[in-house]
């Protein structure tokens, strides 16, 4: 009889030859047929770049998730792996939710959320050789009994699992009977047996937050996370939060010291923080498409994930960059310098659905500086400055489509402050953008599909100096379409 890990294959692989390409990316990760959601399990073991994600195999709506898997050498290029997890055992039906992976006696773990009717609990599966994996006898690892007081057994979940010293430690999210989240502590010697340290920490914001991922950042203990919701915000507005403090180990707290998003934009939610073979600290986000879910549904799939990007902390300053190893994508190079911008001049020649662009401006005396992209005719979206409020816009006023959701579809903004100068890079493929303004302080990213809208063009309200503008052709990091199991 095939296991349920094959069938998803087997359908995935029947399927994909379906999917309408349209909308598809070239050089960010996506479902090779159906739905993805969250990044899974990051990490560099056996030699490669491992990442999973949240995966319904057999339609582009989320439904009891599976976990996908790619791999790469050299975080460029991706080879799409068996599908590694699915639902198949009574603790895990309702889906093998989110979770992280860790390295032990030369065996990787995947610790994982087991979703049944009420019940969620931490579970394992184990892997000799980073691509065929068996769940643990011995699950669920960490069930409703070994919860604190207070904390909902129903909404318990997203492992984050770290190695300190000799023993291993794992934060999981619940929710709070009195509202907001508690992120509660377990620890263990081998991945396999835990106990309960304690909750750590406690938010209370309106909705559950998910997604806890921990690392460390320069001196401090680092924890991104996913608020659904956030008191005075509405629903899904504020999509990600990274916080900064200190673990008190002696006490089991976490004390935040303070916390602020790592993404500005529409979409990105749910990331996950994991070490380069040489230590950086990367991430991988899910860019959500709900604006645009109906549309990309017709073609068979739906949802991305962002560009692998670098995390940093200088003086006190958070970047985040794309991974430098993306440069390997580029080709056909295109140099612009010393050119006056005012009002809107298009870029003709300069291409842009498959794109990586820069942009250095000095801005002189422009109040307004913007760059429309995914443009055709009057129809684009804009990454534009204003130079009074000091204000940062990532818009999609002018995309022509009627956005639906009760929170800003629209507009996002960030805060940049006065400058003179602005540095924008911007990754453009096809139906996704990803920003990354003045050297990484600010990184917006989203979807926008205008239907052959491939026009890049420059906009400013008073005289400003383009200093330097680069444009290259980004190649595919899907080198070749091989699916598992085909020969
Ligand atoms: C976040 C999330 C996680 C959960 C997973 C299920 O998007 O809701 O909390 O583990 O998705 O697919």
């Amino acid at each position: 009889m095939r296991s349920k890990t094959e069938e998803a294959d087997i359908y995935q692989r029947e399927h994909a030859a379906q999917l309408c390409e349209r909308y598809r990316c070239r050089y960010h990760l996506m479902p090779p047929y159906g739905w993805m959601n969250d990044p899974n399990g990051a990490i560099y073991a056996f030699g490669k770049y491992h990442i999973f994600y949240q995966y319904n195999p057999f339609s582009a709506d989320w439904g009891p998730t599976y976990w996908g898997h790619f791999t790469s050498d050299d975080l460029v290029f991706w080879h799409l792996e068996k599908t590694a997890l699915a639902p198949d055992a009574a603790y895990d039906a309702c889906g093998c939710y989110s979770g992280s992976c860790a390295l032990f006696g030369g065996k990787l773990y995947a610790l994982y959320t087991g979703a049944a009717e009420g019940a969620q609990t931490q579970c394992a599966a184990v892997s000799e050789d980073g691509v065929h994996f068996a769940k643990c006898e011995k699950n669920p690892l960490i069930d409703g009994e070994m919860l604190p007081a207070g904390a909902n057994g129903a909404q318990f979940r997203d492992p984050s699992v770290f190695r300190r010293g000799d023993r291993f430690y794992l934060i999981a999210v619940s929710e709070d009977e009195g509202g907001g989240t508690r992120f509660i502590l377990y620890t263990s010697g081998d991945l396999l047996t835990w106990e309960l340290c304690g909750t750590i920490y406690r938010d209370d914001f309106s909705a559950m937050t998910e997604c806890p991922s921990y690392f460390r950042l320069g001196d401090a203990d680092a924890v991104l996370c996913s608020p659904q919701g956030i008191v005075g915000g509405a629903f899904g507005k504020d999509s990600n939060l990274l916080l900064l403090g200190s673990m008190d180990w002696g006490r089991y707290r976490y004390i935040v010291e303070r916390s602020q998003k790592i993404d500005h934009g529409f979409d990105f939610y749910a990331g996950q923080v994991f070490q380069a073979a040489d230590g950086r600290n990367l991430l991988f986000g899910w860019l959500r498409p709900y604006e645009y879910h109906e549309r990309y549904k017709e073609d068979g799939w739906a949802g991305a994930l962002t560009l692998p990007r670098e995390i940093t902390e200088k003086e006190g300053e958070i970047f985040v960059r794309p991974a430098r190893e993306l440069e390997k994508l580029r080709q056909d190079m295109r140099e612009i310098a010393d050119f006056s911008v005012c009002g809107e001049i298009a870029l003709s020649d300069w291409k842009g659905k498959f794109s990586e662009l820069e942009f250095d401006v000095d801005l002189k005396n422009a109040s307004v500086f913007a760059v429309r992209f995914f443009q055709n005719g009057e129809r684009y979206c804009e990454l534009r400055y204003e130079r009074e409020s000091g204000t940062l816009f990532f818009d999609r006023t002018h995309c022509g489509t009627q956005l639906r959701q009760p929170y800003e579809p629209y507009v996002r903004t960030c805060a940049v402050g006065r400058t003179e100068t602005l540095s924008v890079r911007l990754y453009l493929d096809n139906t996704v953008a990803e920003a990354f303004v003045q050297g990484g302080r600010y990184a917006l990213s989203g979807y926008c599909l205008i239907e052959g809208g491939d026009g890049v063009s420059l906009y400013s309200e008073g005289d400003c100096l383009l200093r330097r503008a680069v444009r290259y052709e980004m190649k595919s990091i899907y080198q070749k379409q091989e699916f598992p199991g085909e020969e």
